[in-house]
């Protein structure tokens, strides 16, 4: 064969490699309103910057015709490219061929891809749309997955992995996802479960649709498996772009700081107003972030599960931090279950990826009620304690108003090795809330008063006046600073900068035993 026949053989192989399972196939998966694995890459990276790998490989399985119908690929595109100028590695699978089932060369290219990113020390993000184990390879699909998985774990914590979910997720393909860092899934188009709505059918007698079932809105406010919801695609893969801006390559880099041109010492005279003077009166903890973050730009995780806590990252002069907020606006900002694993988790990626962690509290307590204890409340709150306990990044607290009883303690304390604890004037830190306390360690007196009710109201004042404050626990250094609010931003940019060379480290173990 002449040269020129080769280089013509090779484009006609790239060109058929590229069709994945054909024009047809194709056509329908933009019927159902996606988009082909390719599109997707696309509007991922940084345009021209895709290289692919294992282009031509085939699967050699025999079973059910399989024999018949190689396609090259097999199912799966992966490679690498750049995120804003950054290495990231990526696979994609192809539903254009056997629906993205995962066959044993699907899971062996997965397997090289995820190798590869850890070597080099780089993100590697999976776009998943796949009908699970291919199901005429058997047991070679299971073994695939599992490998996959033993990748996901062994590289846990050491680079970012992210998950977009953008078709369905079934079976053994939603197993990969979970163990990953993010998922980020798209309304209407985008399915995560075990089993299907038939099989749940069948066994539950439930009638469920996919979407009721594992649709992007349930997981992303009912289970918190997804991190991330959007409309389209195109949002989807924006919003990894955006997410991917704030994170190391690896563990043993820090994150990337940006060139800030908002003011360290722009002080917000509103943030002094901001905290009703009504002990019980709610306000919004996201319009306080919003006021202290660069240029007011503040990018939420897992917004729509358990609001009561809002996490997610920003810059604060430039430098990348993870945020940790109670929200008073929902449920007063009580911490239960939910919103103890979504803090815990959070608060474990960032240490683990060398992220400060600024955290902004005002918490009447744990929530109480047999809900919350028969579902494990200790169990849950005792994750987000071990979180903060165990991390060695720079760590910071605002005390906005309440700092209660066990919350005080697990938001992030001085004893839990809390670098920095600022509180604003309007901080109540005690060991619980001024009406609990008083109906227990008044009661005597209560009872015996001519009016109860004005008895119990004199004690609450006499407790709020004396405990309900910052100074006592600043007295004992528990805080370092009271700080006017406005000053916030300017203060929080100091102590960061400070720590920049904070070092710190645990006693030598296998790993810790963290209630799960
Ligand atoms: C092989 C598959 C497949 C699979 C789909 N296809 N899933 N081929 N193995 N797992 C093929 C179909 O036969 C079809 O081929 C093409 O992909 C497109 O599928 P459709 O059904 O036409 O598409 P759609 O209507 O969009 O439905 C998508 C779907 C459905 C919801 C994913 O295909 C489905 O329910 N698939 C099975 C899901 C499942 O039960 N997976 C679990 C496998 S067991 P043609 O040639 O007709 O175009 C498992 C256990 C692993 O994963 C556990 C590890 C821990």
């Amino acid at each position: 064969m002449s040269r020129e026949r080769k280089i013509l053989e090779l484009k006609e192989k790239t060109e058929q490699a590229r069709l994945g399972g054909g024009p047809e196939a194709i056509e329908k998966q933009h019927q159902k309103g996606k988009l082909t694995a390719r599109e997707r890459i696309n509007l991922l990276l940084d345009p021209y910057s895709f290289e692919e790998i294992d282009m031509f490989r085939v699967s050699n399985a025999d079973a059910f015709g399989l024999q018949d119908k190689q396609i090259y690929g097999d199912g799966i595109i992966t490679g690498y490219g750049t995120i804003h100028g950054r290495l990231v590695y990526v696979y994609s699978f192809d539903f254009t061929v056997y629906g993205g089932s995962l066959s044993k060369v699907v899971a062996e290219k997965i397997v090289k891809i995820q190798a590869m990113a850890a070597k080099v020390g780089a993100p590697i993000i999976g776009i998943n749309d796949s009908g699970g184990a291919r199901i005429q390879e058997g047991v070679d699909s299971l073994a695939g997955y599992t490998s996959i998985f033993l990748n996901n774990v062994l590289y846990s914590g050491v680079i970012p992995q992210i998950s977009a979910v953008v078709g369905p997720a079934a079976g053994g393909a939603v197993y990969s996802p979970a163990l990953t860092d993010f998922i980020f899934m798209v309304r209407n188009t985008s399915f995560m479960f075990l089993t299907g709505p038939k099989i749940v059918k069948a066994v539950t007698h439930e009638d469920v649709s996919s979407d009721e079932l594992g649709g992007a809105d349930v997981h992303s406010t009912k289970s918190g498996i997804s991190h991330f919801t959007y409309d389209s695609e195109k949002e989807l893969f924006e919003g990894i772009r955006k997410l991917v801006c704030f994170l190391p390559q690896n563990n043993l880099e820090e994150p990337p700081s940006v060139e800030c041109h908002d003011p360290v010492d722009r002080l917000d005279a509103e943030l002094n107003y901001i905290v009703p003077d009504e002990p019980h009166k709610p306000y919004d903890m996201k319009a306080i972030l919003l006021k202290i973050l660069d240029n007011g730009d503040f990018f939420e995780i897992q917004e729509y599960f358990a609001p009561n806590i809002i996490i997610g990252f920003g810059y604060l002069n430039g430098h990348v931090i993870g945020l940790v907020a109670n929200q008073p606006k929902y449920l007063a900002g009580v911490i239960d279950g939910n919103a103890s694993i979504k803090a815990a988790r959070f608060v474990r990626f960032c240490d683990a990826f060398n992220i400060p962690i600024v955290t902004f509290e005002d918490v009447p307590g744990f929530m109480p009620g047999t809900q919350q204890e028969f579902t494990g409340i200790i169990r849950h709150g005792a994750k987000m304690l071990y979180a903060y306990a165990e991390a060695t990044v720079p760590k910071i607290t605002v005390i906005t108003r309440k700092a209660y009883g066990g919350a005080f303690c697990v938001m992030n304390s001085k004893h839990l090795r809390g670098d920095v604890l600022y509180a604003w004037p309007s901080a109540e830190i005690a060991v619980m809330g001024p009406e609990g306390a008083s109906e227990i360690i008044f009661a005597k007196e209560i009872k015996a008063a001519e009016d109860p009710e004005a008895k119990l109201q004199e004690k609450i004042s006499e407790y709020r006046e004396k405990f309900a404050n910052p100074y006592v626990a600043a007295s004992k250094g528990f805080v370092d600073e009271v700080i006017e609010p406005k000053l916030t931003r300017y203060k929080l940019i100091k102590a960061i900068e400070m720590l920049h060379n904070k070092r710190d480290e645990n006693p030598p173990k296998k790993h810790g035993n963290i209630p799960l």
